[in-house]
């Protein structure tokens, strides 16, 4: 059953019906003011760290779904003193969940509109954040379809946060009395702990006169009562209150008469603003905040065409960034991907990390140090600056001895005590991330720059150093049986093998009663070899034969040991534990085969020649592939295991344990098509892609144009339901199978490799890629069976399948790539 369908033509995602299986989101805002909203407008704002700087309210969890958002009443006046039934009602469904008669959600790149009919009154919302402001605008056009005027009254509601989210979910005993707000020309200003520290306020402004206002919840609600029946609506009036502690929010109250026929907009703008501390307040003596800067901003915004032409901006800003990289293949699930939907997602998993969507609360954690380095693979061609500023970010939060912080603020750009370093595959991440940066931009210079270690002052060393510092954490930390110690977990977090831990509530990934000394990861093996490869390749390039002799050493070192101690036979083992027992071996009783190795080890270099990586991939095949992609490991867990932590606390089937957890799926996509194996790739590409998924959205839940973190495996009651949708690698990653693997157009250091891998019934494809200047127009076409590639360019045959040089200073060039021999 689908909800929906994909508007290919005007980019968008139409869901036509409010009651999806889960709320289905959108963002919005591209570099610092940042929102949620779902289908039914529901969702928060925030301006630049989810929890620090929350701007509106969201109840996570909560019964019914989607508790809190960007909220339009319509109260039909006349209607109401007829004594009529559903005399209100939200055009975006939510909060008060009257049946519409007609009702849309077009969810685009960084804007929503939500469609609602009822009573032939039509009103269409849309929400977006212009380019480079610090505010979001929600423009609705009213129109009366009715032969007869409609009076109406229109309220607007947001509840305010008290700026640091998790405080605001827990310190009552000082939040109840802490709110207070300013209303001025009709703008509602929330300025709680503005007297104090905070130079920063929000506010809530309309475009029309208003007839009144409530900044008090319990005004506007009433007593004991929920925002699906507000008693000011049901009233249709207003008081004016002004919040005093308690629970601030910001609503309008607006009346309007439309003819028939007769359509009007309105226009809110919900802002974030800082003043300089100087310019706190509008008289030095007042506690009245300075509003000069918001104003200026309204008096602009809060006009139609200044909107219409901000909208057509971000619209034109995406067709910018996506014209990077475009495909025209025989399968239209490849196209929307590719060309669209895994692109934006991949910009939102670089934006928020892992921070805040509709599964993540945005309090727990910031940004991720080995997510933000794989987000940043798949965004790199994107914006390549901000990938470099990324870049050098996380390279500071990396302290001496090469190990990073787990995750960081994005806010004050500081390692997270709480959670600390130790998970040891992090610091190579950054190799993989920096080599990307390298290969897209050939930005040498970067290796250069001075970045300090933890961010201390004094510090700096730089980046290569960094990089260094990072293969020197693996091999400083290596085990009995010279492979890499796992250190808290590798990339799969739940893999705890130095936490034997007894006691519920304690954090799997921060107890570590171990001693670390023994518990080994192939899987860290494999990345270290692809990470010290990459540092081969960059030492080449800066001609420093002594480092590229040392990490073609250590790369190679590495691969014995893997040989020696971590292949089992037919797959590549995972871990050693504690014990010194293997983890993903035959010999294990439950977990005998792990998908990560296998991904990482061939992505690696691991068994290409030798028939190993075959063998590996078709256990993978036999073992771990199901009808809803590929699970982690087999057989699941069916117990609680002490030596292995936090993996064996799910129920089989969910997450880490023998879930479909798709991050890993692209690995042996990757390693398909690396053996030329593009049926196969796709195939399991296909599995996983939202787009084909969209049939059975009933089933899937999610969203069907963003990857899932997690889709159920077939140990789980509920196989192929996915959880945990929007922020996961598993958007970079596929990014990377489809675009660069089975696709095959792929930077390289010294040039543009194309290498598609595709199935032998397609007859090619057409690409656009715009690198490092140039425009590369690429026609595949297939002229008979097998692999062969020819390639030329303008015209004239080269050799090899990389483009190295672009004759003269060409700014497009057309390439031609005949596949497959004529016999
Ligand atoms: C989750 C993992 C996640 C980890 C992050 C665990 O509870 O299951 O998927 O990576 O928390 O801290
Ligand atoms: C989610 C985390 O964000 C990611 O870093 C980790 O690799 C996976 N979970 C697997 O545990």
């Amino acid at each position: 059953m689908k909800f929906g369908y994909f508007d290919d033509q005007n980019r968008e995602y139409v869901i036509q019906q409010p009651n999806t299986p889960l709320p289905w989101i959108n963002f919005l805002g591209n570099e610092k003011y940042f929102g949620i909203i779902s289908n039914t407008a529901g969702g928060y704002s925030f301006y630049q760290d989810a929890r620090l700087r929350r701007i509106t309210r969201y109840r996570y969890n909560n019964a019914p779904l989607d508790v809190g958002g960007r909220y339009l009443y319509i109260r039909d006046n006349k209607a109401a003193s007829l004594g009529q039934e559903d005399y209100y009602w939200s055009p975006s469904w939510q909060p008060v969940r009257k049946d519409l008669d007609q009702y849309q959600c077009r969810h685009g790149l960084g804007y929503t509109t939500i469609l609602g009919k009822k009573n032939d009154l039509i009103c269409e919302g849309s929400y977006f954040v212009p380019l480079n402001q610090d505010f979001e605008v929600w423009r609705f056009t009213l129109k009366n379809q009715r032969k007869q005027p409609a009076d109406l009254s229109l309220y607007s509601a947001v509840e305010f946060c008290l700026w640091d989210a998790a405080d605001d979910q827990n310190n009552f005993q000082r939040n109840l009395s802490i709110g207070e707000v300013e209303v001025e020309d009709g703008v509602i200003y929330h300025k709680t702990e503005y007297r104090e520290r905070r130079n920063h306020y929000s506010y809530l402004a309309c475009s029309v006169p208003i007839k009144g206002f409530e900044t008090q919840r319990e005004a506007f609600l009433g007593p004991y009562r929920g925002w699906e029946n507000p008693l000011a609506v049901e009233k249709g009036t207003t008081e004016n209150s002004l919040a005093h502690g308690w629970q601030p929010i910001g609503a309008h109250h607006i009346r309007l008469t439309l003819q028939p026929g007769e359509s009007q907009e309105v226009i809110f703008i919900l802002g974030y603003q800082e003043n300089s501390r100087k310019k706190k307040f509008s008289d030095p003596e007042s506690q009245i905040l300075n509003k000069s800067e918001a104003k200026s901003k309204l008096k602009m915004y809060l006009n139609s065409d200044y909107v219409v032409n901000a909208l057509s901006e971000l619209k034109e800003y995406w067709d910018d960034l996506l014209g990077v990289y475009q495909v025209n293949t025989p399968d239209p699930h490849i196209d929307r991907m590719v060309n669209l939907w895994n692109q934006y997602q991949v910009m939102a998993t670089f934006n928020f990390s892992r921070s805040a969507s509709y599964f993540e609360s945005g309090i727990g954690r910031g940004m991720g140090f080995r997510d933000s380095n794989q987000d940043l693979l798949g965004f790199v061609h994107l914006i390549p600056e901000r990938a470099r500023e990324r870049i050098l970010d996380l390279a500071g939060t990396q302290k001496e001895d090469g190990s990073a912080y787990h995750q960081y603020s994005p806010l004050t750009k500081r390692g997270n005590d709480a959670v600390g370093s130790d998970f040891n595959d992090d610091p190579l991440w950054l190799v993989l991330a920096v080599a990307a940066y390298l290969k897209e931009t050939e930005d040498w210079p970067i290796l250069d720059n001075l970045v300090p270690y933890d961010n201390q002052p004094g510090s700096e060393k730089t980046l290569f150093h960094h990089l260094n510092a990072s293969i020197n954490f693996t091999l400083d930390r290596l085990g009995p049986h010279e492979l890499p110690l796992i250190g808290r977990a590798d990339w799969n977090d739940c893999l705890n093998l130095n936490c034997y831990s007894t006691e519920p509530g304690q954090s799997f990934q921060t107890t570590t009663n171990k001693g670390g000394k023994t518990a080994e990861s192939v899987f860290i093996a494999g990345l270290f070899i692809l990470a010290a490869n990459e540092m081969v390749k960059i030492s080449k390039f800066r001609k420093d034969e002594i480092s590229v002799n040392r990490y073609q050493k250590a790369a190679e070192k590495m691969e014995l040991s893997i040989w020696e101690h971590g292949w089992d036979g037919e797959w590549f083992k995972r871990a050693y534990d504690d014990a010194g027992a293997p983890v993903g071996s035959r010999s294990c009783a439950e977990g005998q085969i792990f998908i990560e190795p296998q991904g990482f080890c061939i992505m690696a270099g691991l068994g290409l020649r030798n028939g190993k990586a075959r063998m590996a991939l078709d256990s993978v095949n036999e073992r771990l592939a199901t009808e809803h992609g590929i699970v982690l490991q087999q057989p699941a867990y069916s117990k609680y295991y002490l030596n292995l932590g936090e993996i064996t606390s799910y129920p089989p089937g969910y997450k880490e344990n023998a879930g479909i957890f798709c991050h890993t799926n692209p690995w042996i996509m990757i390693a398909e098509a690396m053996l030329g194996e593009g049926k196969k790739a796709l195939d399991y590409y296909h599995l996983i892609n939202p787009s084909v998924r969209e049939e059975f959205s009933d089933l899937h839940k999610c969203e069907p144009y963003v990857y899932a973190q997690m889709i159920a495996g077939r140990d789980a009651a509920t196989p192929g339901e996915a959880k945990n949708s929007w922020l996961t690698g598993t958007a970079a990653w596929n990014f990377l199978a489809i675009s660069q693997w089975i696709l095959g157009i792929r930077p390289d250091y010294d040039g543009l490799i194309i290498d598609p891998v595709i199935p032998e019934e397609w007859n090619g494809f057409q690409a656009v890629r715009k690198f490092r200047n140039v425009t590369y127009k690429i026609n595949v076409s297939r002229i008979g069976q097998g692999d062969d590639l020819k390639i030329s360019i303008d015209g004239k045959p080269i050799r090899g399948n990389i483009i190295k040089r672009v004759p003269g200073d060409l700014s497009e060039i057309e390439v031609d790539v005949s596949i497959g021999s004529v016999t």
